[in-house]
Order: structure tokens, then sequence, then C-alpha cells
């Protein structure tokens, strides 16, 4: 009766655990003044041209004549054309409006994009990773059995991203026979990037071997050395082998809006056993946002386009380079305290390797104890975060300035 993949999964999902503890402190001492760096939500509030936009897109609603009922289920024309236009034709990438899927955000598509692949498939994880991709695998039934010795999963194959390989994951072997694989660049959690040169040895590997690369670019935003892809269709070949996850959330603040977009290329088509013919992915992927997915509300498209806009993009900008000013300080703080660190530079996240041989969780217990900060133990990105410790340039300046003084005190 019950999918039994849900009773694997072990505890609870990683921010909802942290949430869970900090609360319960927070309920023991409710005079302490909490920094949370943890999980990776906005505080900035929305630019001034967002916020116009849905004023304008709330009155129409008003209006028999303007009002909107059921969105498009792949998104509205306007927002599939500015971000096939601005985020890739601009920059040179070859994807046109209707490759652009318009969904409530990148969160939810990297967990159902697995189901238009065979449960049989084997995937590649890096390891730390988001465990979005996992759990959502996991309850698929595709993950197979938790293994608690190595905090892994059987059926899935962890590609360690660590100091030693510059927290870029090795390609497997071919033996492996690996056919989904999720990359996540600029990383969540490490905050590391990858290069062109690499990621295409990426894209040439799934070409190859007929695999399928996931790539998460919602941190694209937060890259400012040139030489770094913001989009894997920069790469060559990545048409026929890539999908790309894309996110208004950490650009743009819309962690409470809601708003992401999946780019499926009809070049990436797999022999269909039982039409007997090439199918593209894009045709499955249509067919299931038409059959599960009633689009994103109309007003958080519209605010959604706003970010195209010449004012949006300006206001968008100058926000992430605000928390980007956080991770400098965040990151050079930590430095002089004698932390080693990584991330922070193209990327909202540090990543710092935790004081002696303290776990994760012990250096989470000690922050959140004796100095009320709060951020999210590496073990629960994988077992090769066991050891190091995110924090996120989402807070505010000040918060971040106390944060490091209060890590300075310890
Ligand atoms: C994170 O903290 O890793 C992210 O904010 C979680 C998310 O985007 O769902």
């Amino acid at each position: 009766m019950l999918n039994e993949n849900y009773l694997k999964l072990p505890g609870s999902y990683l921010f909802s655990g942290i949430a869970n503890k900090v609360n319960e402190y927070s309920k023991k001492n409710p005079d302490a003044d909490i920094i949370r760096l943890g999980i990776g939500d906005v505080t900035k509030p929305l630019c001034s041209a967002v916020i116009d936009e849905l004023h304008r897109a709330v009155d129409e609603m008003a209006s028999a004549d303007t009002f909107k009922g059921y969105a498009p289920d792949l998104g509205y024309e306007f927002l599939r054309h500015a971000m096939a236009q601005n985020d890739y034709r601009d920059r040179g990438c070859d994807i046109s409006d209707d490759e652009v899927f318009i969904s409530d955000g990148a969160k939810s598509d990297s967990a159902n994009i697995q189901e238009i692949f065979s449960k049989d498939v084997k995937i590649a994880v890096c390891d730390p990773v988001y465990p979005v991709y996992v759990d959502s695998n996991v309850m698929a039934g595709r993950a197979g059995d938790y293994d608690e010795m190595t905090s892994g999963w059987s059926n899935v194959f962890y590609m360690p991203c660590v100091a030693s390989n510059n927290f870029i994951p090795e390609i497997p072997s071919e033996s492996e026979n690996i056919k989904l694989i999720y990359l996540c660049f600029p990383n969540n959690p490490t905050g590391e990037v990858i290069d062109k040169e690499n990621l295409q040895k990426w894209v040439d590997f799934a070409n190859k071997t007929g695999a399928v690369i996931i790539y998460d670019a919602a941190y694209e935003a937060y890259i400012t050395d040139s030489s770094i892809p913001k989009s894997i269709y920069e790469c060559e070949g990545a048409r026929t082998c890539a999908i790309e996850l894309r996110s208004f959330s950490k650009n743009a603040g819309f962690t409470g809006l809601r708003l992401g977009a999946t780019i499926v290329p009809h070049d990436i088509k797999f022999y269909s056993e039982v039409k007997k013919e090439e199918v593209e992915l894009h045709s499955l992927w249509k067919r299931r946002h038409g059959t599960k997915y009633n689009g994103a509300p109309y007003i958080v498209q519209r605010a959604g386009f706003a970010c195209y806009t010449d004012e949006g993009k300006k206001q968008i900008k100058e926000q992430v380079a605000g928390y980007m000013e956080n991770a400098k300080f965040i990151k050079n703080g930590l430095k002089e305290i004698g932390y080693t660190v990584f991330g922070g530079e193209n990327s909202p996240y540090v990543w710092l390797h935790t004081p002696g041989d303290m776990t994760s969780w012990e250096f989470f217990d000690l922050l959140l104890e004796k100095v009320q900060v709060v951020g999210t133990p590496g073990s629960g990105f994988g077992p090769s975060g066991e050891h190091f410790f995110r924090l996120t340039a989402f807070g505010s300046y000040e918060n971040s300035v106390k944060a490091i003084e209060r890590i300075r005190t310890l």
C-alpha cells in the first residue's frame, strides 16, 4: 500500500531538521539573538522593478478584461522568450523559447526531473550534494539501499568533491554505466566553480556514453569571473545531453514568490523500446508538465519578466553584489581567524573546514550554543562533507559582520 521507498530515507530533510533544532534552542533560550546563516534563503526585499510589476499585475487581476485564469502550463510566452533571449541567445547559447519550461522553482524541478527516466538508470552525484537530487531518486525507488557505514545509497555513484580535486568531480569510468549525472555549479554546498574546459569534458563524456547531465545553474548570477561558464550550453554539444535548471530565488530573491525554469533542448533524444523510434526528452517533460502542473501564477511570471527589464537587471545586479560583499567579508574574516575556507568568490556559499577533528554536527552545536550562529553541517550534504561546514552570504551585512565577530571569540 505504501511507497516504502519513503521509509528508507533516514531522518528528515536536511533543512527541516536544522530548523527544528534551531526552534528547540530558541524555545529554551527565548532571548537568544540567533544569526541564521544556514539555509540559503535571501533576506533583501524584492527590488522595486519587481514590486512595481507585481502591483501592475495584481491590478490586472481586479478587472474582467485583464483578469488571468490558468496560466499556460509551460509558461507565458513573454517570460519564456525573455529567458531564452537574455539568459541564452544574448550569451551565444542556442536555446529556443519553446525549450524553456517555466515552473515554481528549481527545487521542485530538480526533484521531479528524474520521473522522465527509467527506474533502472544509474545516477551519479557530487559528494557533497544538494540533498534533493538524492532524496527524490530514493523516493522513486532508484537509489537502492542506505548504508549507514558509508552514509550512502547502494545504487548511487558518489563523486567526491574535495580540496585535492579542487571540488570538481572526476569523470567516472565508462564501465560504471552512469546514465544520469547531477552537476551544480557554482556548487551548492562547496561554493566552488567549474571552468569551461572541465565542464566541456563532462559534456563530451555524456555525449560519448549516452548519459544526460542535469545541470543546476541556480547560482549563476554570482559568477563574476568571465572565464567561468554561466550555462552548460556554453559548451559545445551540450544541446544533445544537458538539461539545465534555473531559479529566480537566489538572483532576484524569489524564495517566497517561487519561480524557476528547466531548459530541455529538442536535441536530447533516446530510442524508445515501445515506439521503436527516437523520442525527444522534451516531449516527455512537456507531457509531464501538462498533466501535473497548472503553471506558475501570472503575477509571479510578470515579476519574473521584470527581472529582464533594464531597471530590473540593474537592481538585481546590485542585490547580488551586496550578497557578494557578505561572502567576501565572511571568507576573509574566517581566514584571518585561522580557518581553512573555500568557495565564496563566485558563489554565495562559504565552505569551511571545522577546527581540529570536530565533526560537522559538533561544530554546528558549538556555534549554536556558544555564539548563536546557525550554519549547515557539511555531512548533511553527503559523506565527503564531513568535517566541513557551510555559511551563507544571504544574511544582512550587519549580521555577517556580527557572526564573524562572534566566531572570533570561540
Ligand atoms: C540551500 O540552502 O541549500 C538552499 O537554499 C535550499 C534550496 O534552495 O532549496
